[in-house]
């Protein structure tokens, strides 16, 4: 509610049209603060983008690390728990949930005022042992998706507002995988997954997520086909995860091309677990620091792609999510077994020259297409 300031009918002109200037202005600031409030506020690395740029969040390092903790506060806008959401951490044993850490990472997002990513619904990559025993017939492995599905987005109902309902269902040569959900439930399990979601969250944004679908290959094409069969079935699909899991080598002309088909079919574009290997060949060896030239190169692969991004229409800019805050935090460490800076901050929480390259790509000018 604004007030008019009664004083201002007693003003003669000039102080009058000064007091209705201040007024218009008070009024667009409030609007504004009110609408930002509910936004997810630019900040840091993302400063001056005009879509969300996050990082996926350990919560355990999180109420650990002061370094790791202050630096998603001060860079990042939207937050995704890298395992604090999966099916493993939430639902641990049949009808057992377990919303502890979840719950944490809602309640830093809400005080920082970032949005939360929901990741990842369904997904074999972090079904819990207990599921590959799960005796049920096909009713009751519906169930149990369905009941999984639907206690995890109604608990976390308008804190999360998107999801990744079903995360890499795809072979390479674009065809369903046969995880423990397509060997109990067939092809349908994706549709169902989508339909229970959406039972739960109707103004929900529901995402399909995948690794390299940023192609222009096969795998593009399976996840394309199966939107489209998705889409014949009356199931709406919001929009897509690039993963995106990439290195220096990779073109970025053909990530532009696969994000830039996605959205013209009108889904929104998530680049959703963004890092950008320097050794994905192990050729580095042992290296304790990256060389200067590899860090050149990093900084202006990830340039080019914050430009790339911003040609995407921009209701179609859903976000650009890191998978890791610093060097230290990546996963691929652990994967690879060998060194990796893939992110854009070093094992000091300092800005690499990769954080300076997604500051020019927020800053280079967009061709119209
Ligand atoms: O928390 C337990 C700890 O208590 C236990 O001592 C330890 C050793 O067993 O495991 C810890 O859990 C690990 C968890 O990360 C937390 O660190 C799991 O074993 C480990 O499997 C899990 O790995 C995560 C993986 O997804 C599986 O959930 C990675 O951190 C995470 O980066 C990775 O992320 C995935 C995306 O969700 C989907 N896209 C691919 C991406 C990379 O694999």
């Amino acid at each position: 509610m604004l007030f008019i300031s009664s004083s201002s009918a007693s003003l003669h002109r000039p102080r009058r049209l000064a007091g209705l200037f201040t007024w218009l202005l008070t009024g667009t600031l409030l609007l504004g603060a009110a609408s930002c409030a509910t936004l997810p506020r630019p900040r840091g690395v993302g400063m001056g983008a005009a879509f969300a740029v996050g990082t996926c969040v350990n919560v355990g390092k999180l109420q650990a690390n002061a370094a790791y903790r202050t630096t998603i506060e001060r860079e990042f806008s939207s937050v995704t728990a890298e395992t604090d959401m999966k099916m493993d951490v939430i639902q641990p044993r049949l009808n057992t949930f377990e919303w502890t850490k979840a719950d944490a990472l809602v309640r830093f997002a809400r005080q920082h005022r970032q949005r939360v990513h929901g990741h990842a619904l369904v997904w074999h990559g972090s079904t819990p042992k207990w599921v590959e025993q799960f005796p049920g017939d096909t009713a009751a492995w519906d169930g149990l998706l369905r009941q999984h599905i639907q206690t995890t987005v109604g608990h976390f109902k308008k804190q999360v507002k998107a999801w990744d309902v079903v995360n890499e269902a795809l072979e390479g040569d674009g065809s369903l995988s046969h995880t423990v959900w397509y060997n109990h439930l067939g092809p349908s399990y994706v549709a169902r997954a989508f339909r229970y979601a959406r039972q739960a969250a109707p103004q929900a944004l529901l995402f399909y997520n995948d690794w390299d679908i940023e192609g222009e290959g096969a795998k593009l094409n399976g996840a394309l086909a199966l939107l489209a069969r998705l889409k014949a079935q009356g199931i709406r699909v919001d929009g897509v995860g690039f993963q995106l899991h990439t290195s220096v080598g990779a073109s970025v002309g053909t990530v532009s091309a696969a994000m830039q088909k996605v959205a013209a079919l009108g889904y929104l574009v998530h680049l959703s677990e963004v890092d950008v290997e320097l050794n994905r060949q192990g050729q580095l060896g042992a290296a304790t620091q990256p060389p200067a030239e590899a860090l050149a190169q990093q900084r202006q692969f990830v340039r080019d792609l914050v430009a790339a991004y911003r040609q995407l229409p921009p209701a179609r800019q859903y976000g650009i999510t890191f998978w890791g805050v610093s060097d230290g935090d990546t996963w691929l460490r652990g994967f690879k077994h060998h060194p990796e800076w893939p992110l854009l901050f070093d094992e000091q929480y300092q800005p690499k020259p990769a954080y300076e390259g997604f500051r020019e790509g927020v800053a280079a000018p967009v061709v119209a297409r």
